[in-house]
């Protein structure tokens, strides 16, 4: 049982936030309060991750899964020793050339981590954002802080301080709003465990990134064939998803604009409220197409426009009661892949496929 608490609620400027308001929500994470946060990638919920009952408020806030394990943000790789017992090599070269930034190493855990975040398991998942506002909550904290994405399990991830609202007023203390997140979808989360580096969740890092200074670098196998287990604990739960039915429509162009206007026309002669998610290069196709709501993703051609609106497009429909969502898809290729990761999982894995 979750009691209602009253949620205070602080407006803050992205590049220069209050100090007063950030000092204010380190108080409350030292002393084992909840503060969603803005984050580069999402909004996080964030507990000092160093004290188990306050690990434990964020998964019943969320109503989380105990064996979701939660990841550890930090303010600066020297933060990182009381987390991991071991600092290989290329989690040296991942820190310096994408830290602060969307990238989550996973490393053996430290016996200071309390089991509860990790979910039972012998390794961690640490970070350091690329916002102002979280470093700086994390410095006023002054101890390291576990933050899951600030929606609630199940629904799409926030990208505005006004998703977290939605989701979390009445169950974590305060919410500092910075605005939109720049990338939109979570951070890319590597395991470094063994000696082939493999990307358990693709994110705001590629892996043509990872691959540029780590050489081979491996995708989970259980990320895309759903008769194998996910590494990572999170991943296999339907979350990302929308109220209404999420259809992504994959395969030539005008194939898909055809099919997409079919399925428009049918939803529409069973009386659904259909919208439709599109790149820019396909949106005149549904002008007058009879579709409530069509949202232009972003461009084809700069995948990471598209990762930047996707969460606030499927929280849109939700507003408009849309039950029917027809997406175009996506290259997989650069920010592609987490954008089709992100889509596949918010549609429980049916795509139309046409050839
Ligand atoms: O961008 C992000 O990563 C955001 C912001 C707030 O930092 N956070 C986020 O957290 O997406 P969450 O809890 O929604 O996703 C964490 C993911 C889950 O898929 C979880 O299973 C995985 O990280 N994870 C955490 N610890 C792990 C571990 N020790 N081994 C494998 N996967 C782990
Ligand atoms: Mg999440």
């Amino acid at each position: 049982m979750t009691s209602v608490i009253e949620t205070r609620y602080f407006p803050i400027d992205p590049l220069a936030p209050d100090p007063g308001a950030i000092e204010e929500c380190g108080r409350i994470i030292r002393e084992g309060g909840l503060v969603a946060f803005p984050t580069e990638t999402v909004y996080g919920l964030g507990a000092n991750a160093l004290e188990e009952g306050a690990c434990r408020r964020i998964f019943q806030a969320k109503g989380r899964p105990q064996d979701n394990p939660l990841i550890i943000h930090v303010a600066s790789p020297d933060d990182l020793e009381v987390l991991t017992t071991d600092l290989p090599p290329q989690a040296a070269k991942c820190i310096q050339a994408f830290w602060p930034g969307p990238l989550t190493l996973v490393l053996p855990k430290a016996p200071r981590v309390p089991a509860v975040v990790s979910a039972g398991l012998n390794t961690v998942a640490l970070r350091m954002p690329d916002h102002p506002a979280a470093l700086a909550l994390i410095r006023a904290a002054g101890v390291p802080v576990a933050a899951p994405s600030a929606n609630l399990s199940g629904r799409p991830s926030p990208t505005l301080g006004s998703h977290v609202m939605e989701d979390l007023a009445g169950r974590v203390e305060a919410v500092l709003d910075a605005g939109p997140c720049r990338v939109g979808v979570e951070s890319t989360v590597l395991d470094l465990t063994e000696a082939l580096p493999v990307i358990l969740r693709p994110g705001g890092i590629t892996r043509e990134e990872l691959t540029g200074v780590l050489g081979q670098v491996a995708v989970d196998p259980g990320l895309q064939d759903e008769s194998l287990a996910p590494r990572s604990p999170g991943v296999k739960y339907r979350h990302y998803a929308p109220k209404g039915k999420l259809v992504p429509v994959s395969g030539p162009e005008e194939k898909v604009q055809a099919r997409i206007l079919r399925e428009i026309r049918r939803g529409r002669e069973q009386g659904l409220r259909v919208a439709v998610l599109c790149s820019a290069e396909s949106a005149p196709v549904y002008a007058g197409s009879g579709a409530e709501y069509v949202e232009i993703l972003g461009s084809k051609r700069e995948p990471w426009t598209v990762a930047a609106t996707l969460y606030r497009a499927l929280r849109e429909c939700d507003q408009r009661n849309i039950e029917l969502i027809l997406a175009e898809t996506f290259a997989r290729s650069g920010m592609g892949a987490a954008v089709m990761n992100r889509l596949e999982k918010a549609a429980g894995h049916h795509v139309i496929l046409l050839t």
